[in-house]
């Protein structure tokens, strides 16, 4: 078996003190399994870091990892390629199987943030399959709620980094310098499927296979809706509030 011991001495001394803090702090906050629904540029990907930091949960973004694959060339992202283009879902069964894999990773042992996923109500019902194996529940299942018509501006205007799946905006949320993520400082992408064509067919999808899930979890009384058209910092208010 392949050894994957980690020399410690080449870790700098800050990142090893950066991580115990963060090991430190993270160690009595209670676990959460939250969900993320929303149509595109509505955004979930712009507060999950926030709550991810905050609750000490692993972020698993579906349309995250499937661009990594894509870029990647995997077998899987060759399959999902087509579809993404075209601002189509992937088959239920592609996504489940990386959920389901993403979800044993050590990070999500305080528990996860679902991020795009699940998108349909087939979907839905894997993930209480493959939860209810782990005896686990989703405690809270946050509805980003907003009018179509904000969301080809801010869709429109972003850029990410796609190594970390960070989000800005030219005009809502900047980075320090254009172009460039704040953090690592390297270079910011425009998404293939943010046009206002494919963002017609995201929002056909949202509204025709991923309304229903909504309706789903509301059944279970676990659905907290918020102002998504809010300025950023007032939506990440609405979160906390929801989560405290
Ligand atoms: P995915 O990557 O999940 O895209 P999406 O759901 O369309 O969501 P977005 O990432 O576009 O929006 P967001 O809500 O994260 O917005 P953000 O925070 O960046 O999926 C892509 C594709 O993958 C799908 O089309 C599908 O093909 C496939 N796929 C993925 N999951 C799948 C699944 N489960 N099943 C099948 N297929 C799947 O915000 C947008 C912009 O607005 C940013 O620039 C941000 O800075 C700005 N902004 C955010 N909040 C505010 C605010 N309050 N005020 C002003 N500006 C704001």
């Amino acid at each position: 078996m392949a050894s994957s011991s980690v020399n410690l001495e080449e870790i700098p001394s800050e990142s090893l003190m950066n991580e115990l803090l963060r090991r430190m702090k993270c160690a009595p906050k209670p676990e959460k399994h939250l969900i993320l629904i929303g149509p595109p540029g509505s955004g979930k990907g712009t507060q999950s870091p926030i709550i991810k930091d905050e609750h000490c949960l692993c972020h698993l973004a579906t349309g995250d990892m499937l661009r990594a694959a894509v870029s990647a060339k995997t077998p899987l992202g060759i399959k999902a390629k087509e579809s993404m283009d075209k601002g189509e879902l992937v088959s239920d069964d592609l996504v489940v199987g990386i959920i389901d894999e993403a979800m044993k990773k050590p990070s999500c042992k305080k528990g996860f943030i679902l991020d795009g996923f699940p998108r349909t109500v087939a979907q839905a019902q894997k993930l209480d399959e493959m939860l209810e194996r782990q005896g686990v529940k989703i405690d809270k299942v946050l509805d980003f709620a907003i009018d179509d018509a904000v969301l080809e501006e801010r869709i429109s205007g972003r850029w990410i980094h796609p190594a970390s799946g960070r989000s800005y905006h030219t005009k809502f949320a900047p980075p320090r310098v254009p172009g460039v993520d704040d953090v690592t400082g390297e270079p910011l992408i425009q998404r293939k499927d943010d046009t206002a064509a494919v963002l017609k067919s995201r929002l056909e999808s949202f509204h025709r296979q991923t309304q229903p899930v909504i309706n789903y979890y509301s059944k279970k009384g676990i659905v907290a809706t918020l102002h998504a058209e809010k300025p950023l910092s007032d939506v990440t208010d609405e979160v906390r509030k929801v989560l405290s």
